[in-house]
């Protein structure tokens, strides 16, 4: 039997890394993230998020998320599925919709179909969005900044947007979590939506 695969999604700032750390455990589930998951992916997610390094043009942050992709799908995911075992992955393909094609402008068509060709159609079972007031988003996010996270408001309006945009047309795949209250609050949310899109899956 092969294990499940969920990716919890969201805009920075609305705490999805600790949530899909808890999910995680909740579950025994393995943890990845993108982009990173392998050592390749992570070095990627350097070139890509150093906000000193040389900045990417757009199309090639958008190929270089694609390939780190690629590395994780075969060298984490799909061995960890194939053998039973749950994944939950902090981003996945709607991260790259979401911020490379309605954030970047690049497309939300073109950025899916870069997507799919690095996962060889690996698309998760359940994407949980994680959302939260843009105020309290914009108070969590403090500290240094990397490059993406750097890109300013009219880009943070374009992410959050897509996400809801894509959960209001996949709505059987994504579904929205409020993100605002405690931690411990957000993860029983967390954890009953998944409870319920994937009982006796
Ligand atoms: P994030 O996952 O928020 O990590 P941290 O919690 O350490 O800040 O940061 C990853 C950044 O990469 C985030 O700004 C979104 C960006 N990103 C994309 O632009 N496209 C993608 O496909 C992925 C996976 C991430």
């Amino acid at each position: 039997m092969t294990g499940r695969f969920i990716a919890v999604e969201g805009a920075d700032g609305t705490g999805k890394s600790t949530q899909a750390r808890l999910l995680a455990e909740r579950l025994g589930a393995v943890l990845t993230r993108e982009p990173g998951g392998t050592p390749l992916g992570e070095m990627i997610r350097s070139m890509v998020l150093d906000p000193d390094g040389e900045r990417p043009v757009d199309r090639a942050e958008a190929l270089l998320i694609a390939a780190a992709r690629a590395q994780h799908v075969a060298e984490v995911v799909r061995p960890a599925l194939d053998s039973g075992r749950d994944v939950v992955t902090d981003r996945f393909i709607e991260s790259s919709v979401a911020y490379q094609g309605h954030g970047r402008g690049l497309g939300a068509a073109e950025v899916a179909e870069v997507s799919a060709f690095a996962t060889d159609g690996l698309v998760a079972d359940l994407v949980v969005v994680i959302d939260v007031d843009d105020d309290a988003a914009r108070d969590r996010l403090g500290g240094v900044l990397d490059r993406i996270e750097q890109a300013g408001d009219g880009f943070r309006g374009r992410v959050i947007e897509a996400y809801r945009e894509m959960a209001g047309s996949d709505p059987d795949r994504l579904v929205v979590v409020d993100g605002n209250g405690s931690v411990e609050e957000v993860a029983d949310r967390v954890a009953a939506v998944v409870v319920d899109r994937l009982a006796g899956t």
